[in-house]
């Protein structure tokens, strides 16, 4: 034996049995030994109950995202009124078309130690879709409905030493939504093992009412579940120094109010988002009984007349896109790699905003906008009591609104991206006097749980809201679409400023183009997809740049949410009723999350510190030589030359004669030849300050990949997302390449799924094979929980193969 050893040894273990007994509180994941089954399933809940051919599942789970995709599956025959429809048709791909509907039945069994049995102990549900029924060792032990809200329930008492068979219960109705809602426990399970005397679930909301530069002021308000004791709060820097504590012995109504100054803070922003956190101690009898850590940000919000929106004192444009839930290929399972990579690419476009559309969001979500910085626009309700859809929330409206708001604020009121909440979308309520009653009992919740936030309601029905008296009574009024009522509404709304609350609706895919080069609405072609001149949108919506002059010329828009920032499941507008549209075309970036050209039109606008320039479309035209094929360029510069195969075509300036040539450089009169298309910006003074190429393709030889990330975690999660793209034999990408690959991940690692961002395919996400879409699709590769070397390897007929080294590292 090494003596020398010993004394280290004894600190190591003074240090591991103080840190256990300082250890108050765990919080056990759920995610491993789930067992489901879809369908109902008799006396599933018993402990006695034999689920061994059921299927092991890890938990965030979608069973539904493994498909068939099916034609059948909640198949809507009906007129979408908020469209303006007025005859009922039938919609197929409305909710995906994946078998998300009917019941399905998780199990899983986990231990609890006898000590822990006089404790109190918590599970919590982070989302479940939905309507979930819970049993505990045979006993219904609660329910909840809405499946998007956070809820928990106290199971100590139903707990017993030893094994513990928790069953829970889901129902997916049709008709119950408009996009595809995912199914199962799609987010975390959790329990809270923690002391009787402890801080309560959701118990911390921290404040920063005061705030200069010399000093700040930190109120922590805690509710604990008992009438006496002391709470030391502490208060640790990015850098986990101590800027200061105070212990509290003052407890009311079973609540700590604590003051807390912090000197020369450090403001949280989208540019700086600086995070303090407090870690709070509760102390009965002298004796530690509980402790928890809460992440915030010192940050100042205010809304004013005339001014709009300010961040810390300075006037900030929410430069927003709405978000729904699914991660594409992944479904509605969340997954922090798929949801840091979608912000990751919103950054690099420029995006200071998010709106959870139309439902609460998920908690990982909400870390990375507190860390990347985001600003977030937390929103609930897509239906209160008056329908959209038959089976939607308007079934648990009068019973559960509260609660569900109660439990969104209280879960994530501490996040400094929270900037606004939002209360509804495009509400039927909007119509009638109950509504208006409704707006403001939801509102006054938010105000009771949350007096720092306002509230808002993205409204669709402007005329009416307007006369009602909806609108007026809104902290924010959201206006979705309708640019042709802001000048009006403005002046009727008092608040003294309009958020566009839902922008755009443009609609396109990825790569595809139409000619003739023309501004429609509602426009079908028999391929089903849209064209990415970015110049179709909806009956109800209109083109990016008729919400950027609103943004540029009004100094009372506090900015806007584009409908949508990717492209999601479900709602396959304007090919609603075209079999096999099951996937959306309003993304910026498309399914997969590659980007299509209205990303760098974003950009071009949005990303204040880099340069934009983006040629469009691709120049690969065989069969169109001679023919009129118009060039954009999305830019941050004012003007540009465009030569075709060196012969110029002209400079085009940004200028006021329409909405586009404000925004877009257009030549619309280029004669398509193969060759090579070259733009040359210009600088104010009109010196050429860069230049940029594209060039015709030839056949496709060689298959390119290339990650998002080289090296992951070995933690059986994370995710790296490949790019595979086609090129020719001198190294040209095949815009149009549409050739059948396959995929093969060796090592520490598996192939977890593959997406090309065309709405019309059908092809299965998770089956190792796919079909480019406009030369491209993303392949997903899953780590292991052991670190090393991962191997991808992309085959196709006739390509020379792609090969990608990728490691994990734990
Ligand atoms: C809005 C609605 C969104 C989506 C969008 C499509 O009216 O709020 O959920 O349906 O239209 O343009």
């Amino acid at each position: 034996m090494n003596f020398k050893k010993i004394p280290q040894l004894f600190l190591l273990i003074v240090l591991i049995s103080s840190n256990l007994i300082s250890q108050t509180r765990k919080t056990i994941e759920l995610s491993e030994n789930w067992t489901f089954k879809k369908g109902e399933s008799k006396n599933a809940e018993k402990v006695t109950f034999n689920d061994k051919d059921w299927q092991e599942v890890t938990v965030p789970h979608d069973w539904a995202i493994y498909g068939p995709f099916d034609k059948e599956i909640d198949k809507q025959v009906v007129a979408i009124t908020q469209n303006g429809e007025k005859v009922a048709t039938e919609k197929t791909g409305r909710t995906g078309s994946l078998p998300h509907t009917g019941t399905a039945w998780y199990r899983n069994k986990f231990d609890i130690s006898k000590s822990d049995l006089n404790k109190k102990i918590i599970l919590l549900f982070e989302g479940a879709m939905s309507e979930p029924e819970v049993f505990l060792n045979g006993k219904k032990i609660g329910e909840w409905a809405y499946g998007y809200s956070y809820f928990y329930f106290d199971i100590s008492k139903d707990l017993i030493a030893g094994k513990n068979t928790l069953a829970v219960k889901l129902t997916n109705k049709e008709y119950a939504s408009r996009w595809y809602p995912g199914a199962g426990l799609y987010r975390k399970v959790s329990l809270i093992i923690k002391e009787k005397e402890s801080i309560n679930q959701w118990g911390t909301f921290i404040t920063t009412p005061i705030i200069s530069k010399d000093e700040a002021k930190v109120n922590i308000k805690t509710k604990v579940s008992g009438e006496s004791g002391v709470l030391l709060t502490t208060i640790f820097d990015a850098n986990e120094n101590v800027v200061n504590e105070l212990k509290s012995n003052i407890l009311l109504n079973n609540e700590f109010d604590q003051n807390i100054k912090v000197k020369n803070p450090v403001l949280w922003s989208p540019e700086n988002p600086y995070l303090y956190k407090t870690v709070s101690k509760l102390y009965v009898n002298n004796e530690l009984k509980d402790e928890i850590t809460t992440n915030f940000g010192i940050r100042e919000i205010k809304y004013e007349p005339k001014k709009g929106f300010s961040l810390n004192g300075k006037i900030t444009k929410f430069k927003g896109v709405c978000l729904h839930h699914d991660l594409g290929p992944l479904g509605t399972a969340i997954n922090t790699a798929a949801l840091k990579r979608q912000l990751t690419i919103l950054k690099d476009m420029g995006v200071n905003a998010i709106r959870s559309s139309h439902n609460m969001p998920s908690f990982e979500q909400l870390q990375l906008c507190d860390e990347m910085g985001f600003l977030f626009l937390a929103e609930s309700f897509d239906e209160w009591a008056k329908p959209k859809v038959k089976n939607g929330y308007n079934r648990f409206f009068d019973e559960y609104a509260e609660k569900d708001i109660v439990n969104l604020v209280r879960a994530t009121r501490n996040h400094p991206s929270i900037v606004m909440w939002s209360s509804g979308n495009e509400v039927p309520d909007q119509w009638g006097e109950e509504g208006v009653k409704r707006a403001k009992w939801l509102q006054d919740i938010f105000h009771r749980e949350d007096p720092t936030r306002p509230v808002t309601v993205g409204m669709d029905q402007v005329k009416a809201v307007m006369a009602s008296g909806f609108g007026a009574i809104m902290d924010i009024p959201g206006l979705n679409y309708r640019v042709h009522l802001y000048d009006e509404a403005f002046k009727r709304f008092p608040q003294g400023f309009l958020l566009g609350s839902e922008t755009a609706s443009t609609v396109s895919s990825r790569g595809i183009y139409k000619f003739p080069v023309e501004k429609a609405s509602m426009k079908k072609y028999d391929d089903f997809q849209s064209s990415s001149y970015d110049l179709e949108y909806c009956s109800w919506s209109n083109l990016p740049e008729d919400d950027f002059i609103l943004q540029d010329d009004k100094p009372w828009v506090i900015g806007e949410f584009v409908w949508t920032g990717f492209d999601y499941l479900g709602e396959p507008t304007p090919y609603d009723e075209s079999w096999p549209s099951r996937s959306s075309y309003f993304g910026i970036n498309d399914l997969a999350g590659l980007p299509k050209d209205r990303y760098y039109l974003y950009r071009s606008r949005w990303n204040t510190k880099e340069e934009t320039l983006h040629i469009l479309p691709h120049w690969n035209w065989k069969g169109r030589e001679g023919e009129k094929t118009p060039v954009f360029v999305y830019t941050n510069y004012n003007s540009a030359e465009l030569f075709v195969n060196g012969k110029s075509m002209g400079i085009q300036k940004k200028d006021n004669s329409s909405p586009q040539n404000r925004y877009r450089l257009m030549w619309m009169n280029v004669t398509y030849e193969p060759g090579t298309l070259k733009v040359v910006a210009f600088d104010e003074k009109g010196n050429p300050v860069s230049e940029k190429e594209i060039h015709t393709a030839g056949k496709p030889a060689k298959i390119v990949l290339s990650p998002d990330r080289k090296t992951i975690k070995a933690d059986g999660k994370d995710l790296s997302f490949v790019t595979v793209s086609v090129v020719d034999k001198n190294g040209i990408e095949c815009p149009t390449a549409t050739n059948q690959l396959k995929f093969k991940v060796k090592g520490n690692a598996s192939y977890r799924a593959a997406c090309n961002g065309d709405a019309t395919s059908l092809e299965l996400f998770h089956l190792p094979t796919m079909k480019l879409f406009s030369g491209k699709l993303v392949v997903i590769v899953q780590a292991s929980k052991k670190e090393g070397n991962i191997e991808l390897s992309v085959t196709g007929k006739g390509l020379k193969t792609g090969k990608l080294s990728l490691n994990s590292i734990k």
